[in-house]
């Protein structure tokens, strides 16, 4: 059990579709603090996620420190590429995984959030999407680059301006975001780092607006590698672990409850005077400036922790 009190708070969190990720795992320590969970999902995996939860799938993961499941109170559809349905295009609301959902769209979220809950203490951006992730910057296409930062940046713009005025004072938002912002990480493509930079700067000045306007707290996580599923898509994850373990000050591989649970503290209002900031939750890894299992620095690395 965690030592922060989050009864009475009410969480919304955009981007779970299995219990592998970090969504999940900050649903989690959330849950474990007390506070209830709403969660949308990815409207094309709305059904599988919601049949395997029934299903007991997922009952291990759910078990909590007090032996109860993690209950999510509703789980919504969600398409964070759109705004209002006007911006649906044709062939997706006719689309077979769609075309049996409605209300889908952020607006429509978070109108529906309102009027089943009235307000909402804190939210989650826990989702990124590129097309062409596997592809090179100089070989992404306009269209590949948009679509990687109209899902994984503009998302948390327009999750916010809508959620804003349904969010309670010294509520706060949180997203997920990797270091490949501001270091070189070869394979992180498709405009992806671009993305994540975004994401990095759009904290900062939601940060101020949301802070004057509503008095809420803006932050995001820069988190190591994790094999969840979005990870197990870009298709170098392993050897991002490896690297990893070889390389950060702490060897030892990342679980997602590592961010998981800093995250319902950066959520709670222990940490009221947190905001526009990246929390780095990587074993330090982001402070490395060189690689020391590289070859070329042997023997000099190996005696410093030998
Ligand atoms: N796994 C890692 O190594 C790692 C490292 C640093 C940051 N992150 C970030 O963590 C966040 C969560 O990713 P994860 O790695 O835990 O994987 P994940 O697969 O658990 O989460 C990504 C989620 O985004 C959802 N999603 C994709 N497009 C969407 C859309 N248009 N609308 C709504 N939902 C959509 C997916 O369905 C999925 O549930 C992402 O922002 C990711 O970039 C991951």
């Amino acid at each position: 059990m965690l030592n922060i009190n989050l009864k009475g708070k009410r969480a919304f969190i955009a981007g779970i579709g299995d219990d592998q990720g970090y969504g999940w795992a900050i649903a989690k320590a959330l849950a474990e603090c007390g506070a209830e969970i709403l969660v949308g999902t990815w409207t094309p995996i709305m059904k599988i996620f919601s049949m395997s939860l029934a299903s007991g799938k997922f009952d291990e993961s759910r078990k909590l420190s007090n032996g109860k499941l993690m209950e999510f109170t509703k789980i919504y559809p969600l398409d964070a590429t759109f705004d209002t349905m006007d911006d649906v295009p044709e062939d997706i609301r006719e689309h077979k995984r769609y075309k049996d959902c409605s209300g889908y769209t952020i607006s429509e979220v978070a109108n529906a959030v309102k009027k089943d809950f009235g307000t909402i203490d804190i939210l989650v951006h826990s989702l990124a999407n590129a097309p062409e992730v596997q592809k090179p910057l100089l070989e992404t296409s306009r269209k590949g680059y948009l679509a990687a930062v109209s899902s994984s940046s503009y998302s948390l713009v327009s999750l916010l301006a809508h959620f804003g005025p349904i969010m309670n004072p010294e509520g706060s938002v949180l997203s997920l975001t990797f270091m490949a912002s501001e270091k070189i990480i070869p394979g992180y493509g498709g405009g992806m780092s671009s993305a994540k930079a975004a994401l990095e700067s759009d904290t900062r000045t939601l940060a101020w607006e949301a802070g004057r306007k509503w008095g809420i707290r803006v932050n995001t996580i820069s988190a190591g590698p994790l094999r969840s599923r979005a990870a197990k898509a870009i298709g170098f994850i392993d050897r991002m672990i490896d690297y990893s373990t070889a390389n950060a000050p702490l060897s030892r591989e990342l679980e997602a409850l590592d961010v998981g649970y800093p995250a319902a503290f950066i959520s709670s209002p222990y940490a009221a005077a947190i905001t526009g900031t990246i929390i780095y939750i990587d074993h330090g890894l982001h402070s490395m400036g060189v690689a020391p299992d590289s070859p070329t620095l042997q023997p000099t690395a190996a005696a410093v922790t030998s």
